[in-house]
């Protein structure tokens, strides 16, 4: 991933306004996108201790599945469907519970093992850049409040689920998220999850049509070794998984690539 910003974990952790400081590289030198390394990449409960740690200078560290606590696993299973979270194929660009009120701000991921068979790269995309290339008449169709999706269930301290939202928001701008998955494609093609008394169908699919090929030009992937975590701000960036590598029925459950990931939500008290 070409700018995306490397950091040591150790040099977050020490000094006098230490959880300052990887707040302060995130939010500046990061663009909202960093890839910390710890200097053991075998010692995950240690690692993933000092993560929570990070993440609670950027927000609330979210139980989004109260059963899991903050962490739940990012396993591959060869039964599942290869495009969604635990497929082995690719997971096209998306951000995560896109019709939530209060959908997660930032999302990490802690890589336990990589893919013994060399895939499954992470994908980030600059939707700001994206939604900047885009014609103005098609940003106008992109913030009509008429697009919709189905509502993640077992979700928690992510809001409620909107019943229309618009897919740009008027700014572009921290604390707005761009909802956008490229899932919804297909179906606005059929002229589902769209209000038509707000907007033609047409219309809508041919603008989104055209906000996917500009995410997608914005892709950059990067492939997590153990003992990394990277971090983003899904308000500004989409993310999905590359395609894991052949051969993943021959690999034993596990040996196969483990991710496992956090959401942070805004601070809960102001
Ligand atoms: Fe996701």
């Amino acid at each position: 991933m070409s700018d995306l910003l490397e950091l040591p974990a150790g040099d977050l952790l020490a000094g006098p306004t230490a959880h300052r400081t990887f707040a302060e590289a995130f939010a500046t030198r990061g663009h909202g996108r960093a890839l910390v390394t710890f200097d053991d990449p075998t010692a995950h409960r240690r690692n993933q201790d000092r993560a929570l740690a990070l993440l609670s200078s950027l927000g609330t560290v979210l139980a989004v599945y109260p059963h899991l606590g903050p962490w739940s696993d990012l396993s591959v299973r060869t039964d599942a469907d290869p495009g969604r979270t635990h497929g082995i194929g690719e997971n096209k660009l998306h951000i995560d519970m896109v019709e939530r009120d209060l959908t997660p701000r930032i999302i990490a991921l802690y890589c336990v093992r990589d893919d013994p068979a060399g895939g499954g790269a992470s994908a980030l995309a600059d939707m700001w850049a994206a939604v900047d290339s885009l014609a103005s008449a098609d940003r106008e169709i992109l913030k009509c409040r008429a697009y919709s999706y189905w509502a993640d269930e077992g979700v928690h301290g992510v809001g409620e689920s909107l019943e229309r939202f618009p897919i740009v928001p008027e700014h572009l701008e921290w604390g707005f998220p761009v909802r956008f998955t490229s899932k919804m494609g297909p179906h606005l093609d059929k002229a589902e999850l769209i209000d038509t008394t707000l907007l033609s169908a047409d219309q809508a699919a041919g603008a989104f049509g055209r906000l996917v090929a500009a995410v997608y030009a914005q892709r950059t992937t990067v492939r997590l070794r153990p003992g990394q975590l990277l971090i983003w701000d899904q308000q500004r960036y989409a993310h999905g998984r590359m395609p894991l590598g052949d051969g993943q029925g021959d690999i034993a459950d596990g040996e196969r690539r483990l991710l496992q990931q956090a959401y942070v939500g805004e601070a809960g008290t102001r």
